[in-house]
């Protein structure tokens, strides 16, 4: 985990005072009254962590312009959250999943907040034993530790108030006429461009922790996409034809996240399910629920405040959906 250290923190804070302008080895260490020699060990550091800094034995060192890496301190700087993207960050380059490395942390102890988040999967996982298609650098795949005291029974409104974070950034951030499918897809034109992966872990009648992942299609050009999502999936990129910062959009989303789940911790989903349902076309709609025990096909009547789908089939008989899959 990337702690904050003094001095590396003030050796980037000189290096991104001076981006695009060499400064020296000599300045560094007598600002800092330190050796050489730890100037270089932080430098060094640095770059594991992804920074790109050239060095010369003249001219001392150089901050290139990084690249939108979603490194620990690029998403903290400027955020306004109290924790979510503030305290605990695991970056990594390459990574099996996120969602899997944070729950890792988190039956160690992970405190609530810690977020983990990865340049690429190459074991991203959705719903349902699924596997979530991660193109390396080009999105955001994120997981939050979350230690709500709440029951297990009221979880799954977890999922539904992270969607309405993510669907807020990207129509705030991109402009992207963007919606939510229940219960955890964020689609454009029927083709989706971010997804959920809520899991939970319980003691008896209360949760443990809840390991809540996204991942969003940013840069993702269209003809990247393997061939069975190519015609649904889609990405930021792939929609306005311009690349977007990763770092501006987790932070918004981390942002709405903290603001939503406080409501989330107080109201349950009741106090958000107003804005939830502002954000789907769904409702009136005719659609097919695929579930284990088959499929129910109806119109859809409305998300009540347990998040649960109700459904009016062509009988008239209601039926209430807590889980599966929607086909429109
Ligand atoms: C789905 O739509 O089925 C859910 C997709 C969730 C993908 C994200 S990417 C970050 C996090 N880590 C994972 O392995 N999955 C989630």
């Amino acid at each position: 985990m990337i702690k904050s250290t003094g001095t590396r923190d003030n050796i980037l804070f000189y290096l991104k005072k001076n981006k695009g302008i060499w400064i020296s080895g000599e300045t560094l260490s007598s600002r800092l009254n330190i050796s050489r020699a730890a100037v270089n060990k932080h430098i060094k550091k640095l770059r594991q962590e992804g920074y790109t800094i050239e060095s010369s034995t003249k001219k001392g060192y150089l901050l290139k312009t990084f690249a939108d890496l979603l490194l620990a301190d690029e998403i903290r700087e400027g955020l306004d959250t109290g924790i979510f993207g503030k305290t605990d960050i695991l970056h990594l380059k390459e990574t099996d999943s996120t969602n899997v490395q944070a729950k890792i942390l988190a039956a160690e102890g992970g405190p609530e907040g810690t977020l983990v988040v990865a340049e690429n999967q190459h074991s991203g996982r959705g719903r349902k034993g699924r596997t979530w298609f991660s193109s390396p650098g080009l999105g955001i795949y994120s997981s939050l530790i979350l230690r709500p005291a709440i029951s297990p029974t009221e979880a799954p409104g977890i999922t539904l108030m992270t969607a309405v974070a993510a669907v807020e950034a990207i129509i705030a951030l991109t402009g992207i006429p963007a919606s939510i499918k229940w219960p955890n897809d964020i689609m454009v034109k029927n083709r989706k461009i971010a997804g959920i992966l809520t899991e939970i872990s319980t003691e008896m009648d209360s949760v443990d922790f809840i390991i809540v992942g996204i991942g969003i299609n940013v840069n993702t050009p269209a003809d990247a996409f393997p061939s069975d999502i190519k015609k649904i999936a889609t990405s930021v990129y792939a929609e306005t034809g311009k690349r977007f910062p990763r770092v501006k959009m987790l932070q918004t989303y981390l942002r709405n996240f903290e603001i939503h789940y406080e409501t989330f911790k107080k109201e349950g989903f009741p106090g958000i399910r107003e804005k939830w349902k502002s954000f789907t076309e769904i409702i009136g709609k005719k659609v097919t629920v695929r579930k284990v025990a088959g499929e129910i096909t109806g119109e859809v009547v409305d998300v009540d405040h347990e998040g649960v789908l109700i459904i009016q089939d062509g009988n008239g008989e209601v039926h209430r959906i807590f889980s599966g899959d929607l086909l429109l």
